[in-house]
């Protein structure tokens, strides 16, 4: 397929708490490696993408590295993340400082604990991040799997402010509560798995929606996610996938079909065991 040499999609942000902004959709990567990965990246580059999502635990860091050689870093919105096991002051800097390296870049966008851990107080974990903060290693501190009582907690334990948590959130797990929790404390949701792993795509009342906007299930599900001030970071590996992915703000859902997607059957995909999700 032929690639365009313009971006073919201007994808809006949203602000940062303590300044700042985030491109409102971004490539996830996780189960993307070696080359794979790195040509879904440069596709994604040319598409006009301007955020991707990785962690520590993707093992593909080095792979984004080569995509990310040669393209303007500033230009480029990175989150990564530490791996649950390195909460530790002296585990969580190197994890950082590791992935800088392997990410062959001088700083990350965004640094996320990846999951909760109750073993590791959280104090050493964001002071850790906040050292590194402080020497512009990360611009931003965030979190992802924490629930309302995580972030109560985190408030209390973190010196600068947490400005996103990651969390599944798609049709089938809308977690309004944590939404509103949020958006009162100026915290950001970002989506992850928002396509519910693809399985959006096997809905029908979710492909009748998109049928009245000539649009797939997946993008109505991304744009739902849009309209509720959520940044979304589909996985997605071929070109139709990514340009389909983009192409969400050019329609809106109206009233009726808002309803019918608030209102469906709740599963959560990811629940390791060692989540700590009430
Ligand atoms: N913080 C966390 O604990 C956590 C947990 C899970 C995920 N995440 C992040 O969230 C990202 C996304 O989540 P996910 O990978 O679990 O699931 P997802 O993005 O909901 O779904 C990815 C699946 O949907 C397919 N797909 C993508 N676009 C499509 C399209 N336009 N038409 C048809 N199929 C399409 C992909 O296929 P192809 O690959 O063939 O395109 C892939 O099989 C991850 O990559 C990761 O960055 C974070």
């Amino acid at each position: 397929m032929k690639t365009p040499s313009k971006p073919s999609v201007n994808v809006p942000s949203f602000p940062l708490v303590g300044g700042g902004s985030i491109p409102a959709l971004g490539l996830g990567t996780w189960q993307l490696t070696g080359k794979t990965c790195t040509d879904a990246v440069r596709s994604a580059f040319k598409l006009g993408y301007t955020h991707l999502d990785t962690a520590e635990m993707y093992s593909n860091h080095e792979d984004i590295g080569r995509a990310l050689r040669g393209h303007d870093r500033s230009k480029v919105f990175l989150t990564s993340k530490v791996w649950t096991s390195n909460l530790r002051r002296d585990d969580a800097i190197a994890a950082c400082e590791e992935a800088l390296t392997e990410l062959a870049t001088p700083y990350l966008d965004l640094c996320l604990v990846h999951w909760p851990n109750r073993a590791i107080p959280m104090t050493e974990t964001f002071d850790a991040l906040r050292e590194l903060q402080e020497k512009g290693l990360i611009r931003h501190v965030g979190v992802a799997n924490f629930t309302v009582k995580h972030l109560e907690q985190a408030r209390k334990a973190s010196k600068v402010p947490i400005v996103m948590d990651q969390v599944e959130f798609h049709p089938y797990l809308y977690q309004e509560e944590l939404l509103a929790y949020c958006k009162k404390h100026g915290i950001l949701l970002t989506a992850y798995s928002p396509l519910a792993q693809g399985k959006v795509f096997r809905d029908e009342k979710i492909a009748a929606i998109g049928r009245k906007h000539g649009k797939t299930a997946g993008q109505v599900t991304l744009r739902w996610l849009h309209e509720k001030g959520i940044v979304a970071i589909p996985k997605a590996s071929s070109e139709q996938h990514l340009r389909e992915n983009m192409e969400i703000f050019d329609f809106k859902l109206d009233e009726e079909d808002t309803k019918i997607l608030d209102n469906l059957p709740q599963r959560r995909i990811i629940d390791p065991p060692f989540a700590e999700f009430e």
